[in-house]
């Protein structure tokens, strides 16, 4: 099986469903309007996402819950050939947002990550993530967790949420702080903003890399500008598929892009919520845009440069890759 590296990945995001049921059984919480019949997550457009995916995060409440759904996820993401994983944590999802317990919840997070390395040979570096309609001020504490933890676990600081809602000045002190502490930096945008959301992102926050992106397809220009800055673009197909920003995956600009000389990578995002594995986008490439051996060595080559770890842990990486 191809190694592969993955550098967006929301870890609540990517919780199984079975694994938020049986939480929510322990907890007596009925949760059961975010099912659908086939107990997989039910929603019917990206707002409606929103909502079940925090009401999935109201049953992650204990240090141990994410121990647990760490290693439940980097279980999965082994299975598929994943050897690095970036993941989005979201204090403001750790036990209801209680900001002062975020030490406790990463330390939880940690040890599952040295389990999971240890068992099944992947790493887990974790990239601390602002929630877009949270606002700026909840913004600011989230980039003071992210400043007070950063080190060799804690690598970035991300911006997710709706991408709808303010503008990405607004959080450009979150970004600063996170710059100074040293961070790697992305933000969610081109997902649901066209172009110039791209531009303001790179513009207000000079961040390395674009969570999504793709919607810079729609304007040449900025595509030959990306390309020029060497701006990763961590491209999610199948989850733009399952939210409709494109209809099929023949329609997907991530070959464009990429013929178009933008670093674009490859991504699940929320794979469970998006019926998607790494496996399955690889296969997906393959078949729809002909992709192989040389493609696939591009775009990860181009999420080991992109990856937000020390250089050690590239090296140990980049070992791998070429005596997988
Ligand atoms: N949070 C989790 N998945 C997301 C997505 N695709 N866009 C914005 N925020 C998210
Ligand atoms: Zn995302």
């Amino acid at each position: 099986m191809i190694p592969k590296l993955e550098l967006h990945l929301h870890l609540e995001g990517a919780a199984p469903p079975a694994f938020i049921r049986a939480q929510a059984k322990r907890k007596s919480v009925d949760l059961s309007r975010i099912f659908d019949e086939q107990g997989n997550y039910a929603y019917r457009d990206f707002t409606e996402f929103l909502r079940i995916y925090e009401a999935a995060c109201t049953v992650l409440t204990s240090p141990q819950d994410f121990h647990d759904l760490t290693l439940a996820v980097l279980e999965h993401s082994a299975a598929e050939g994943v050897i690095y994983t970036e993941a989005f944590l979201s204090p403001d999802f750790c036990g209801g947002g209680d900001l002062a317990a975020w030490r406790d919840y990463l330390a939880a997070i940690e040890t599952a990550a040295a389990t999971a390395e240890a068992q099944m040979g992947i790493t887990l570096r974790g990239c601390v993530t602002c929630i877009r309609h949270f606002g700026p001020d909840q913004a600011r504490k989230i980039a003071h967790c992210a400043q007070e933890t950063a080190g060799s676990f804690i690598t970035g600081l991300g911006l997710a949420g709706d991408e709808n809602m303010l503008k990405p000045q607004d959080f450009a002190y979150a970004f600063d702080a996170a710059r100074e502490a040293g961070l790697g930096l992305t933000a969610h945008a081109g997902e649901w903003g066209g172009p110039q959301a791209v531009r303001d992102t790179l513009r207000d926050l000079g961040v390395s890399r674009i969570g999504h992106g793709v919607r810079a397809s729609e304007d040449p220009r900025l595509m030959d500008e990306l390309a020029e800055a060497g701006t990763v673009l961590e491209v999610c197909p199948g989850s733009n598929i399952a939210l409709g920003v494109y209809k099929r995956l023949k329609d997907h600009p991530i070959d464009r892009l990429r013929r178009a000389g933008v670093k674009v990578t490859v991504s699940t995002d929320d794979p469970p919520f998006f019926h998607t594995t790494m496996r399955r986008e690889y296969d997906a490439l393959a078949e729809t845009f002909g992709w192989d051996a040389p493609e696939f060595e591009e775009i990860n080559r181009n999420a080991l440069d992109a990856a937000f770890c020390d250089a050690d842990t590239r090296a140990k990486l980049a070992a791998r890759l070429e005596a997988p």
